[in-house]
């Protein structure tokens, strides 16, 4: 085990722990994470005494690196380089309880590993040199990351009243780690999952984004369902469950369908909020579902009633309500437009329009696109796929050749107004919005000269006399 201990911080906190004549043990994910072969950045130290003196202690060995304290939980951090070390006295009571009440009645090892959530995260291994590199693993931990297997320690009733917000973990470290949970552990999520009402929404995100961004998203989603917490916290994504059937006529299961185009981004890109696209690129279907006896089942405007639905949804989710929102809500409104394309003869200007709408999000709007393929039927999917291939190809081409993907106006309303010598009214809107047009539809070309002889027509139209 000793040679996992690379990093110069063990022995220096074995060096200090010896010196005051005090147990400590790095713990927790690093442990686990050494035998799942991954790397971990964090480093979590308990001590059977005081952390924070531990840490204070240990800090000013270590030049370069400053602790922070944060006394009402007992606990010091110090960084050092990019590596956050955590160090905390062994607790009797649970690792992190809901309260913000301070918690520090002092316990033993096996106190402190019995409150974690996991038998995974139950690990530790020994610093104090007479026993430097011992493992200790009460809960069969190794048993089960052998087997792949998440449980908690304790009867799971009592891991998960100290903290609900385990019963998510629970479901992203099978979804990150492609474990699976133990069947009490499961049923117990079942039987508690209401209790996740009581967890902070930015502490549930932290865990839903993290199922997100694993390999394999659907996994956890549909854990989440299964545990029956998917309608607790997310019920937008809920109610997509199902597929109805009228006069023999059904549509697909819009749910199902989100999971395999949440899974196909996954393959591609770990850009978190594409990935959020991808996950509620059709949360209108829902609301917008009708059927017409010879039609079938529509979901007209979802795109559009979805980008609606988005604010809302991120401010209940506690989602930032910034740049990264705007984004979502753009390639969910745009989600249907380059498939639209692909399926008509494609005209320049629709490609322009295209470009001119997504900008730079363009190639995320198409990966989107792409994902969103998903019929049962291969030939569909393929015929689908190389009409793609053509939209790709015009959307470069018509880029190269009047650059609308950041398009700036060539006429500025200073301009107008200068030009016609008036005051701001709502002919400049008119003249700009007809000159934007005429580039996109390419009636001009998208240059100062065509877009300048354009303003005076139409300034003319409107009965504006140029000065000169
Ligand atoms: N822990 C816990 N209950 C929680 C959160 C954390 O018991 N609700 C314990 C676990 O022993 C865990 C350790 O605290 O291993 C550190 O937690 P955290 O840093 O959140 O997660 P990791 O397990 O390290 O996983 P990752 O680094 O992948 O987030």
């Amino acid at each position: 085990m000793q040679e996992h201990l690379k990093h110069p911080i063990f022995k220096i906190v074995s060096e200090v722990a010896d010196a005051e004549n005090i147990s400590a043990f790095v713990i927790g994910g690093f442990v686990r994470d050494i035998f799942l072969k991954r790397t971990s950045k964090d480093i979590d130290i308990v001590v059977l005494g005081n952390g924070i003196e531990i840490a204070k202690k240990v800090s000013k060995l270590i030049k370069r690196s400053k602790v922070s304290v944060y006394k009402n939980f007992g606990t010091a951090q110090l960084k050092l380089d990019d590596i956050e070390i955590e160090f905390v006295g062994a607790r009797k009571e649970s690792y992190r309880l809901n309260s913000r009440k301070p918690i520090v009645e002092n316990g033993t090892l096996d106190d402190d590993l019995q409150r974690r959530d996991f038998t995974i995260n139950a690990l530790g291994i020994s610093l104090n040199s007479k026993t430097y590199g011992q493992l200790i693993d009460q809960f069969k931990g190794i048993e089960d990351i052998d087997d792949r297997i998440i449980r908690t320690p304790l009867e799971p009733d009592q891991t998960f009243s100290d903290d609900p917000l385990r019963m998510i973990r629970a479901i992203r470290f099978a979804a990150q780690l492609n474990f699976n949970i133990e069947q009490k552990t499961f049923a117990s999520i079942y039987k508690n999952r209401k209790r996740i009402d009581i967890v902070s929404k930015e502490r549930i995100i932290e865990e839903v984004n993290k199922i997100i961004l694993s390999e394999r998203p659907s996994t956890g989603f549909l854990l989440l369902d299964q545990t029956g917490l998917l309608e607790l916290i997310i019920p937008d994504l809920f109610k997509m469950k199902g597929a109805e059937t009228k006069n023999g006529l059904s549509h697909k299961d819009n749910f199902l369908h989100t999971l395999q185009v949440l899974d196909n981004v996954a393959r591609k890109t770990d850009n978190l909020w594409l990935l959020w696209a991808a996950l509620l690129h059709d949360i209108a279907k829902p609301a917008t579902k009708r059927f017409f006896p010879k039609q079938g089942w529509t979901f007209h405007g979802h795109e559009f009633l979805g980008a609606k639905m988005i604010p809302e949804i991120f401010k209940d989710l506690k989602l930032p309500l910034n740049e990264k929102m705007k984004y979502v809500q753009k390639l969910v409104q745009l989600h249907l437009r380059p498939i639209i394309l692909s399926q008509e003869v494609v005209t320049d200007s629709a490609v322009r329009r295209l470009l001119f709408e997504a900008g730079d999000d363009i190639d995320d709007l198409m990966m989107l696109c792409e994902a969103d393929i998903t019929s049962k039927n291969d030939s569909t999917v393929r015929k689908h796929l190389a009409n793609f291939k053509i939209v790709r190809q015009k959307l470069i081409e018509i880029e190269e050749k009047d650059a609308v993907r950041n398009f700036q106006p060539p006429i500025s309303g200073e301009l107008i107004m200068e030009t016609f010598g008036i005051k701001p009214c709502k002919e400049i809107g008119i003249i700009k919005v007809t000159i934007k047009d005429a580039i996109l539809d390419g009636v001009i070309h998208n240059n100062f000269d065509e877009a300048y002889q354009l303003m005076i027509d139409k300034g003319k139209e409107l009965k504006l006399i140029p000065k000169n």
